[in-house]
């Protein structure tokens, strides 16, 4: 059944289809025209996931080569390090304030790039291998727009994301989403990854610790700790 759209999610959606050529200059300006609202977006907020995934997340639209989805953010949801498999073009629109990390990669070890806070009304731009993690360090629930897209795909334009997750010493590919802790049969791929600077791996534990405290994973915080005790050793 084809979800009830807003009247500005409807035009986004339509504004997208009628651009042969998208780039991240023009789907900036079609999200900045279309003056989104919380209206256009709660009948897809995803605030009561499960524990197992560390944010909501909700497909509004996906039409092959492009697609949009609704992420709600409760206090201490945080996404783990990862990119965006074929995404050639997309961005972000916060409804609220996001804590923001980027990183890049250097000589295929991660490295803390920048530190940012996202504020309602923001935009930020997205592609396949923008490296980031974003998440909610306040105390106060949000959503935020997500649209990812490409001029030479037709289908799962973020397959192939490279999620990173230090606790398990892990990089592994999915098919779009970045959960922290995630499950096997999210993973289409694997592989042995442990080349994070300290200064990422430490504010990457500080990030993502109420989300195992939350969870009373105590064991996969133990395992943090000892990696940074031995890294600072
Ligand atoms: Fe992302």
């Amino acid at each position: 059944m084809q979800p009830q759209y807003s009247k500005n999610i409807a035009k986004l959606i339509a504004d997208i289809q009628n651009q042969p050529n998208l780039n991240n200059t023009l789907i900036y300006q079609i999200v900045d025209q279309v003056s989104l609202t919380e209206n256009d977006v709660e009948s897809f907020y995803c605030f009561e996931h499960p524990d197992y995934q560390s944010y909501g997340r909700k497909l509004i639209f996906d039409n092959g080569n492009f697609k949009i989805l609704l992420m709600s953010w409760k206090s201490g949801d945080y996404t783990a390090i990862h990119n965006h498999g074929y995404t050639e073009w997309g961005c972000v629109y916060y409804f609220g304030e996001a804590t923001h990390r980027l990183y890049r990669l250097e000589e295929d070890s991660l490295r803390l790039a920048q530190k940012d806070t996202y504020y309602k009304g923001n935009v930020a731009s997205v592609c396949g291998d923008l490296t980031h993690l974003m998440g909610n360090g306040s105390n106060k629930d949000f959503s935020t727009l997500h649209i990812y897209g490409s001029n030479s795909r037709t289908s799962d334009v973020s397959k192939d994301a490279v999620v990173y997750l230090p606790e398990f010493e892990k990089k592994v590919t999915t098919m779009g989403s970045a959960y922290l802790n995630m499950n096997q049969e999210l993973m289409l791929s694997e592989t042995h990854f442990n080349t994070l600077s300290k200064e990422a791996l430490t504010d990457y534990f500080y990030l993502v610790k109420p989300y195992y405290e939350r969870n009373k994973l105590f064991q996969i915080l133990n395992l943090m700790e000892n990696k940074i005790q031995n890294l600072s050793n």
